[in-house]
């Protein structure tokens, strides 16, 4: 059910949402839990203060998941959500309550409204084709005001690629799930690697269940990226991402700013 001061846009949503964001968005803060995002969350925050042209008020996030970034984020901004997948907007209206959700696609909403800062973190990781990156770009930039400042952190560049195994998980009051993330680009020819996921999930009554989740993500070379993003309007740029968790140059993300008409 929707709340009254929420929307849905763009009636044609896919179906091809994979589980993490469909049947078990309901564990996604036992599998990536707000507390590990502060020090990212930190990261843009000073990237949005010292890139925009303007005073950064109000934000945009599309693709904007259970909100664990937005939960860190929302203490200095006011913050818009969008997320193609109903439940994890369920899920970050339980832990941003006063945040405005809306349901859309980010290659194609159009809220009628624009912002001082857009902001897509790994969702646009989704974003598998030039032509839907384009159009995610078109809508940044749609939405932005002169002077603002867009973000895209994708998890990968193809420059910095590596196929990597990874685990996690958080335990709860009440239940735990782990994970195993299996990264790995069976054809380097295209522009899309895959994450297979196995989840075991513990219920309150300590029953285990086991599953398996495929996640088709983006893969494109720093300079389709900058390309991409000139071509949409910005003045971009490629940015490193230095993060305590990861090695120095292993991640890098992307800026584009929307500089104000010449009078
Ligand atoms: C890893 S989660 C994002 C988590 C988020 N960074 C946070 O802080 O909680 C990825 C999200 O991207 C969303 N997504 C994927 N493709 C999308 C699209 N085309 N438009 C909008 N949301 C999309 C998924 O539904 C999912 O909720």
């Amino acid at each position: 059910m929707t709340r009254h001061n929420d929307r849905i846009m763009n009636e044609q949503l896919p179906s091809d949402i994979p589980l993490m964001y469909s049947a078990f968005a309901d564990w996604w803060p036992l599998l990536s839990a707000p507390q590990d995002y502060a020090e990212e969350a930190d990261i843009f925050l000073r990237t949005i203060r010292h890139n925009s042209l303007r005073p950064v008020k109000t934000v945009l996030e599309l693709g904007s998941g259970g909100g664990n970034n937005a939960s860190h984020l929302k203490k200095h901004f006011t913050m818009t959500l969008v997320d193609r997948a109903e439940n994890m907007l369920e899920v970050s209206r339980r832990l941003n309550p006063e945040l405005e959700h809306i349901r859309g696609d980010m290659r194609k909403v159009r809220l009628g409204r624009t912002f001082d800062c857009v902001f897509i973190h790994d969702a646009i990781s989704y974003i598998k084709t030039e032509l839907d990156l384009a159009a995610t770009f078109a809508t940044a930039f749609s939405h932005l005001e002169p002077g603002g400042v867009a973000l895209f952190t994708p998890d990968h560049v193809r420059e910095n690629f590596r196929a990597q195994t990874s685990h996690g998980g958080h335990d709860g009051p009440d239940r735990a799930m782990r994970y195993l993330e299996w990264v790995y680009d069976p054809d380097p020819t295209d522009t899309s690697y895959l994450c297979d996921f196995a989840y075991i999930h513990r219920d309150h009554n300590g029953h285990i269940q086991c599953s398996c989740d495929r996640h088709q993500l983006g893969l494109f070379s720093r300079q389709v990226w900058l390309r991409l993003i000139a071509e949409a309007g910005f003045r971009a740029q490629a940015l490193p991402f230095e993060h305590s968790e990861l090695e120095p140059g292993s991640c890098e993300y992307f800026i584009g700013i929307k500089e104000s008409p010449k009078k």
